[in-house]
């Protein structure tokens, strides 16, 4: 009896050291058999009245000798199993090829917006926004168009449902409206915005785009002042040598003009995107309209400014050479994928 309770521990004490830990899963097993609440060495504790009391002493010193080299071999593999972790992340290969990350892109609209938006901060215009529903005396009214003009004809307008007063913005020259009644000269604004045409769908035009709008007022603004903006503007966006002005009507200014750059006509794609002229048509603008400013508030007798108005849309496709304007509400993949940058990280 007393020889068996000797023999258990010492088979024990053998066991322990004959376990391989190499392992998470051998580890945890380990605890739970030596260290854990029900573990194989608390029993030999129990045995402990079972034995003479002259070798009490010696079975009590081997049976915490066992409990410690289990707790010694525990803490000693859980050791090496935490280094060898560590170790594994540095056994990563630094010097071999990252992986190219895929970037998502701008959308051309985006993109060109953008561009115009820092070309014209350049000269000192901010940028200026208002609501997509607007009312009519914003969107006509103010600007020298009011009911049954004809002029309304050239805009397709959607109106509000039971409420003929309101409306989706036709052009961002309703933003004109609201700036000029809240802010006093000197006024130098663009403003960017999608607006809404009850126009049928094709490949060149579309019942939703968007526009910038620029507005100028101080005192002694010339036409001069026009044509020299709008000619920085052609030559930074695209390049262009030369623009022209044609007349032109708008009920908000007057005079008005449309504004060609020069593309140029030598190769197949230049006679096709200017229909063999070498000009392409870029925007509308004029001097304000002096009935505009009045309906606004401003004094005409100091202030005079000029207006005009291009689509973005318009810019993007001759930009990027998009023959296509349903291409560019359609956010399909393969089309946008084009305007991708691809970055290693
Ligand atoms: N609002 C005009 C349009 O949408 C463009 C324009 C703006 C013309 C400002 C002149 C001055 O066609």
């Amino acid at each position: 009896m007393v020889i068996e309770a000797f023999d258990k521990v010492k088979e024990i004490h053998e066991a322990i050291e004959a376990t391989i830990i190499d392992n998470k899963e051998a580890l945890e097993a380990f605890r739970i058999q030596y260290l854990g609440t029900k573990n194989t060495i608390k029993p030999l504790f129990g045995e402990i009245r079972n034995i003479p009391n002259e070798r009490k002493k010696e079975y009590g010193q081997l049976v915490n000798e066992v409990k410690q080299a289990a707790e010694a071999k525990f803490n000693a593999a859980q050791n090496a199993l935490t280094a060898q972790a560590a170790n594994q992340v540095e056994a990563i290969d630094l010097t071999a090829p990252a992986e190219a990350l895929e970037l998502g892109s701008r959308h051309p609209v985006s993109l060109v917006l953008n561009h115009m938006i820092e070309i014209f901060d350049r000269l000192g215009f901010t940028v200026a926004e208002d609501s997509e529903i607007e009312d009519d005396w914003h969107n006509f009214t103010a600007l020298n168009t009011p009911e049954d003009h004809p002029a309304r004809d050239m805009q397709d307008t959607y109106y509000i449902m039971n409420d003929p007063s309101r409306l989706l913005r036709t052009h961002t020259s309703s933003v004109q409206s609201h700036v000029m009644m809240n802010q006093e000269p000197p006024i130098r604004i663009i403003a960017p915005g999608r607006v809404y045409r009850n126009e049928t769908i094709s490949s060149r035009a579309h019942c939703q785009f968007h526009q910038v709008e620029g507005l100028y007022i101080a005192e002694k603004v010339s036409f001069a002042d026009l044509r020299q903006t709008i000619y920085y503007f052609a030559k930074e966006m695209f390049g262009a040598t030369k623009i022209r002005m044609r007349p032109s009507f708008f009920p908000f200014t007057e005079p008005s003009a449309e504004v060609d750059v020069w593309w140029g006509c030598e190769t197949e794609t230049d006679k096709r995107i200017t229909k063999g002229t070498g000009w392409l048509e870029i925007l509308g603008c004029g001097m304000v309209d002096p009935a505009v400013l009045k309906n606004c508030g401003i004094d005409t007798d100091k202030y005079s400014g000029f207006a005009f108005g291009m689509g973005v849309e318009r810019i993007a496709m001759l930009k990027y050479q998009i023959d296509d304007i349903r291409l560019l509400f359609e956010n399909d993949v393969r089309f946008l994928r084009q305007f991708k940058k691809t970055a290693i990280f």
